[in-house]
C-alpha cells in the first residue's frame, strides 16, 4: 500500500518541539508516512503578510491530514510593527490562521477528550465524607461545534444602517439598546444551522453508541438562550427518540456544569455543545486531567475528509527559546494518538496511547508541569524530563 502523507504543521514556538518528538514516536511506533511541512503562523505573517500561506492550503487539499503544533498571535499593534518593512502599509492585515483554516475546510466537528491517566500528579482528586481523598477517573469526549456559534466572526461595532434598523424591529432590542448610541454598540451574534447542530449532535450519539454509553449531555443554556441552545437541545431530543432510543439526552446548563465537574466528573462521558461552550467546558475538563501537558483535540469534516488534530495549548513563546525543551509533548503525541484513530490505524494508537499511559503510571520520567515546578531553563537539572526525554521514555515503552 501507498504510505500516507501527512502535512506536518509545526506552527511557532513550542509547536516545532512538541510536533518533532511526536514524529519521532509515530516512527518508533511502527507508523509508516511521508511528512510534508506546512507552513502557518506568525513567522510567515511577518515574512509574507500572510499566516496560512495558499500552499499550506493546497498540501491539505491534497493530503487531507494535518498534524498541528501552535502558532503565536500578538495583539494589533505588533501585527503592523513586526510585519516586513517591505510589506509595511501595504493593506495586509493580521487574521487567526487557525479560525481561517477551520472555515476555509469548515472543520465543523471538534472532538476534545479528557482521559485521566493513572497517577498523573496533577489529577484532579476530591474530599470523601470521612475526611479521605480520592480520585475520580474522568473519561469523557467533547464534542463543540467548532464553525457557528459565537465565533462564527458575525459581528459589528458601530452598526450600519441596515443592520441597525433590523435589530430595531425586534422588540426586545429596541426596548433594551436603543437608548444606546449607535458608534457606542458592539454586536456579535451566536447564529446555529440545524444541519451543523444536527452534524455535531449525531457524531456524539455515534460516539456513545460506540463506547456503549446510554446518556449524552446538552451543555448549552436553552432556558435563556431560547433559540441557539434550544435548538441544539430540541434536535439531540428528536435524534435520542428517532434513532438513539437507548441513549438519553441530559439537559446541563454550561454555568452548572462547570459546577458539577469539579463534584462529580465521573458522571459525564459524552458533552455536546455549541462553539463557545464547547471551547469553555473542554477547558475546564482538561483542568482536572493535567490541563494543557495533557489536552488535546481533533477537528474535521466528514464529507471533504479534511482532519487536523492539534494540542490545546498554544505556542508558549518564553519557553521557546530555551537550549533545551522542556514542555510535556504528551498532549501533541496524543493528539496524533487521534489521528491514528481517525484514519483506522487503531492498532498503533492503541500501542501509543499505552506506553504514554506506562510512563505515566511509572512515575520516572515526569515533564516539569507534572512535578509542579515552574517552567525555568534548569527543571531538567533539577530532575525533569525535557521534552525529548519524555518522547524517549515513551518510544521505549512501544511494544
Ligand atoms: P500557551 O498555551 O502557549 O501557554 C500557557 C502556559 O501553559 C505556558 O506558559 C506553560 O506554562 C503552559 N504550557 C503550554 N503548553 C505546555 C506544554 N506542552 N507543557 C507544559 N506546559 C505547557 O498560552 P498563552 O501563553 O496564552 O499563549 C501563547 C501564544 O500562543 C499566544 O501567541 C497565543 O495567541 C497562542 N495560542 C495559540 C494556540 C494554538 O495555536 N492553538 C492556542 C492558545 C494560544
Ligand atoms: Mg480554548
Amino acid at each position: 500500500m501507498a504510505k500516507r502523507t501527512i502535512v506536518s504543521m509545526p506552527g511557532d514556538g513550542i509547536g516545532k518541539a512538541v510536533l518533532n518528538e511526536t514524529i519521532r514516536v509515530l516512527n518508533a511506533a511502527g507508523f509508516e508516512a511521508n511528512y510534508v511541512e506546512g507552513d502557518i503562523g506568525w513567522e510567515f505573517w511577518c515574512k509574507e503578510g500572510n499566516p496560512l500561506p495558499d500552499r499550506t492550503i493546497k498540501l491539505l487539499e491534497e493530503h487531507k491530514i494535518g498534524l498541528f503544533g501552535a502558532i503565536t498571535s500578538k495583539p494589533k499593534d505588533k501585527t503592523a510593527s513586526e510585519l516586513a518593512p517591505e510589506l509595511q502599509g501595504k493593506g495586509y492585515t493580521y487574521y487567526s490562521p487557525i479560525v481561517t483554516m477551520r472555515q476555509h475546510f469548515n472543520l465543523d466537528i471538534c472532538m476534545r477528550p479528557c482521559l485521566t491517566f493513572t497517577g498523573n500528579p496533577l489529577n484532579f482528586i476530591r474530599r470523601t465524607a470521612d475526611g479521605g481523598v480520592e480520585e475520580p477517573k474522568i473519561d469523557v469526549m467533547i464534542f463543540r461545534q467548532n464553525t457557528e456559534g459565537l465565533y462564527g466572526g458575525v459581528e459589528w461595532t458601530n452598526p450600519n444602517d441596515q443592520v441597525y434598523d433590523a435589530f430595531m424591529t425586534h422588540p426586545k432590542f429596541s426596548k433594551n439598546f436603543g437608548w444606546c448610541p449607535r458608534e457606542e454598540l458592539a454586536i456579535s451574534t451566536r447564529i446555529f444551522t440545524k444541519k451543523y447542530v444536527t452534524r455535531i449532535v449525531e457524531a456524539a450519539f455515534e460516539y456513545a453508541k460506540k463506547r456503549g454509553f446510554k446518556k449524552i449531555t446538552v451543555c448549552e443554556k436553552p432556558n435563556v438562550i431560547r433559540e441557539t441552545s434550544g435548538m441544539m437541545l430540541k434536535v439531540a431530543q428528536e435524534m435520542s427518540k428517532a434513532k438513539y432510543p437507548d441513549i438519553w439526552v441530559e439537559d446541563v446548563n454550561i454555568d452548572a456544569m462547570t459546577m458539577w465537574l469539579t463534584k462529580n466528573p465521573e458522571n459525564y462521558n459524552v458533552i455536546v455543545a455549541g462553539n463557545m461552550f464547547g471551547d469553555i467546558v473542554s477547558d475546564a475538563f482538561a483542568g482536572l486531567i493535567g490541563g494543557l501537558g495533557f489536552a488535546t483535540s481533533a477537528q474535521f469534516n466528514p464529507e471533504s475528509g479534511v482532519a487536523v488534530f492539534e494540542p490545546t495549548h498554544g505556542s508558549a513563546p518564553k519557553y521557546a527559546d530555551y537550549e533545551t525543551s522542556i514542555v510535556n509533548p504528551i498532549a501533541m503525541i496524543s493528539s496524533a494518538v487521534m489521528m491514528l484513530e481517525h484514519i483506522g490505524e487503531s492498532v498503533i494508537a492503541e500501542k501509543i496511547r499505552k506506553a504514554v499511559a506506562e510512563v505515566v503510571a511509572e512515575g520516572k520520567v515526569r515533564a516539569y508541569d507534572m512535578m509542579k515546578m515552574k517552567g525555568t531553563p534548569d527543571v531538567v537539572k533539577q530532575g525533569a524530563a525535557s521534552t525529548t526525554q519524555m518522547a524517549d521514555a515513551i518510544i521505549a515503552k512501544l511494544k
